[in-house]
């Protein structure tokens, strides 16, 4: 009796589930929908034998899981070549034209997201596998689970492999960008890469909560269910409930494919999801078979990518901030567009000359876009479409905190605050001890620091140090807590024991950076060493040149840094850089290998990645040769991946590289 309830529940469930979010058609509420997913939790509670996987209540438990496992693809998941203009694509099909007269072109959306593979198995979904290097991906299958469009059973038997998107549609980014707001937490730059964190998340929950979805463009093994055409199998795609945009049309000229080009890039902005071009495929498998693909992309289709999105909108102002060594950067403010994905209302503005060259005035109307689609900056000024509202830019003379006045910098272009008491210049430089790449202290972001100077708490790098005295006083203020306090106070004793190389580019010596700083410490090993070292001794270090060397001797000349490092010290801050243990080193799989890391990761940063390989013995370089032992290849990686490939060097993906230094460590 309850085994027929509960495969009726279940098999009710995913109707409602489709018609709902597929077909954009409910036919029953929310509140039946949630009461008849209440009974069904109750009644496979009561008998866990009848326990199944597919099971609609499946996608809403959150589980913690320990890893992804890696899969190999019966069949390499290729990406595809790129085109970025009319005459290219021409090209393209006029190619495939010459070889298949008849041939047909289906032109579809490119969505920005992450690539994914869906495996069932008579009817009933089984795993879903990340892209990967191509070759090897990683089994994410209960993340995706949780995105409701993805059918758990499709009427099909046999094997079936189908690959699409994940995407994070524009509504959900938003919402999570504005919960991450909320809550303190660096903001995801665009929906792709808040998608790839969310299903690379061990946490469950989190995909659920953060509402992804998943659009499908391929039929991997369509011959094998008697699908013969890229638009057989978008059909048929769509007729098993998965999701497919209707947009997709077969063309047969030139003219079409373009017309479709031209359309799609003016819907684009109102799509609910991010595309970042248009995917032109031979539309027969048997010509698509005779073609063939290159090592890397097939050739029988091609991305026609959009340009970068380019967006109109109104200089409201333009501002200048003082940084910590005193550099002056005018800023746009612009009224508020969306642009690649966020709301964007400010972008740099470089220097004066940027200003000058683009006869800048205020209430212009510019265009912006995002560099590398996660900088917003200014592309060019519209001047023709100027009216008498717009007021001329002034640039000034004096520092705008300060009022000292400013001094340029005749090679750079650059205008400095000189004045080393400027209050703007000790902010930011408290705001770049504290950083990430820094002493790393949680609870001191950008707000606090700025808050904490503005109420007289902080004046110096020293005072940081000293903030614990000041308990009683903080606690008189809004928004200071007993608890939060207390993990703040803890967050900056245990930055006193950070290495050498942190306290070094916390410093904000100038042209001094994380990468260098790291080098300094690891070659002299104290603050003391260091201090002592003259310009021709830091010039011997590879990759030191004349100006770093010269910039630090100069700094650690000057009386207030000496008496800052000495004040430092006296509050225990640690002044060595930890030796690196030999015993570890040797014993490591990475002693003296050479390494390269190359794309984007997702579980640690770069740095950590690079962190952890020095520690373990390994030599980190920057581009594959005959002496490269292993490139460590993030999502995204470009030439040195295929560099690796053609040389022979063995490639690991993140998940590889994390399973091994879990052994090694
Ligand atoms: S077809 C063999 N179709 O774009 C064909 N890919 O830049 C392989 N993508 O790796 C891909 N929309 O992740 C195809 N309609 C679409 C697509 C699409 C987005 C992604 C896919 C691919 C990447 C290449």
């Amino acid at each position: 009796m309850s085994k027929q309830r509960i495969e009726q529940l279940r098999a009710l469930l995913t109707q409602y589930a489709t018609q709902y979010y597929i077909e954009d058609q409910p036919t029953v509420s929310d509140a039946e929908y949630d009461r008849l997913m209440e009974e069904l939790q109750a009644l496979e509670q009561q008998h866990p034998e009848l326990y199944d996987p597919n099971s609609p209540t499946q996608r809403i438990i959150g589980k913690v899981l320990d890893g992804f496992e890696q899969v190999t693809h019966a069949q390499q998941m290729l990406s595809l070549g790129d085109v970025f203009n009319k005459e290219e694509l021409q090209e393209f099909v006029d190619r495939i034209w010459k070889q298949f007269p008849d041939a047909k072109f289906t032109c579809e959306y490119k969505y920005d997201g992450l690539a994914m593979a869906l495996m069932y198995e008579d009817g009933d979904f089984v795993r879903a596998v990340t892209r990967g290097d191509g070759f090897v991906g990683e089994d994410v299958s209960e993340n995706v689970r949780t995105i409701a469009t993805i059918p758990m059973h499709i009427d099909m038997p046999g094997h079936v492999e189908v690959r699409g998107e994940v995407i994070m549609p524009k509504k959900s980014f938003e919402a999570l960008n504005a919960l991450q707001e909320e809550n303190h937490q660096p903001l995801f730059a665009n929906p792709r890469n808040a998608a790839a964190g969310t299903i690379r998340n061990l946490d469950t929950s989190i995909a659920r909560k953060r509402r992804l979805d998943m659009y499908l463009y391929y039929f991997q093994n369509g011959e094998e269910h008697g699908i013969h055409s890229q638009q057989e199998a978008l059909t048929s795609l769509q007729k098993l409930n998965f999701r497919v945009d209707p947009s997709w049309k077969l063309c047969s000229t030139f003219d079409e494919i373009w017309s479709f080009i031209e359309q799609a890039s003016q819907k684009r902005a109102d799509l609910p999801f991010e595309i970042d071009g248009i995917v032109i495929k031979l539309n027969r498998f048997d010509q698509q078979q005779q073609l063939g693909t290159t090592a890397k992309a097939p050739r029988y289709a091609i991305a026609y990518k959009f340009p970068a999105e380019e967006v109109e909108t109104r200089l409201i102002d333009i501002t200048l901030t003082v940084g910590r060594t005193g550099k002056i950067t005018p800023n746009a403010v612009l009224e508020p567009v969306r642009v690649a994905g966020t709301k964007v209302s400010a972008a740099t503005l470089h220097n004066r000359d940027r200003i000058e060259s683009y006869d800048l005035k205020i209430n212009d109307k510019v265009i912006i876009r995002k560099a590398g689609d996660i900088i917003p900056e200014v592309v060019r000024a519209l001047p023709e479409k100027r009216d008498d509202t717009v007021v001329d830019f002034v640039w000034p003379t004096t520092c705008p905190i300060c009022h000292c006045e400013l001094v340029k910098d005749e090679q750079l272009a650059d205008y400095y605050c000189v004045n080393p008491e400027c209050p703007a210049q000790i902010v930011e430089s408290m705001i770049h001890f504290c950083s990430r790449n820094a002493m790393d202290i949680e609870g001191m972001g950008d707000k606090k620091v700025e808050w904490l100077h503005d109420h007289h708490f902080l004046d110096s790098i020293e005072d940081i140090y000293c903030l614990h005295e000041k308990r009683e006083q903080l606690l008189q203020h809004k928004g200071w807590g007993e608890k939060g306090l207390d993990k703040l106070f803890e967050a900056i004793e245990q930055s006193k024991q950070q290495p050498l190389s942190r306290l070094l580019f916390g410093l904000g010596i100038p042209l001094i950076g994380a990468k260098a700083a790291a080098l300094l410490a690891n070659e002299f090993g104290t603050m003391d060493a260091l201090m002592q070292a003259n310009v021709m001794r830091l010039q011997s270090i590879n990759t030191i040149g004349h100006s770093m060397a010269t910039s630090l001797v100069k700094f650690f000349g000057q009386d207030k840094n000496q008496q800052l490092i000495a004040n430092l010290k006296a509050l225990h801050l640690n002044m060595e850089q930890p030796q690196i243990n030999q015993e570890e080193q040797t014993d490591s799989f990475f002693a003296n290998k050479t390494v390269v890391v190359t794309g984007t990761l997702q579980q640690m940063t770069r740095k950590e990645v690079t962190e952890t390989l020095e520690r373990l013995g390994a030599k980190i370089t920057n581009s594959i040769s005959k002496k490269t032992d292993l490139l460590i290849a993030g999502e995204k990686a470009g030439s040195k991946l295929e560099k690796a490939k053609a040389n022979h060097v063995p490639i690991w993906d993140e998940a590889r590289f994390l399973k091994e230094i879990h052994h090694d460590e």
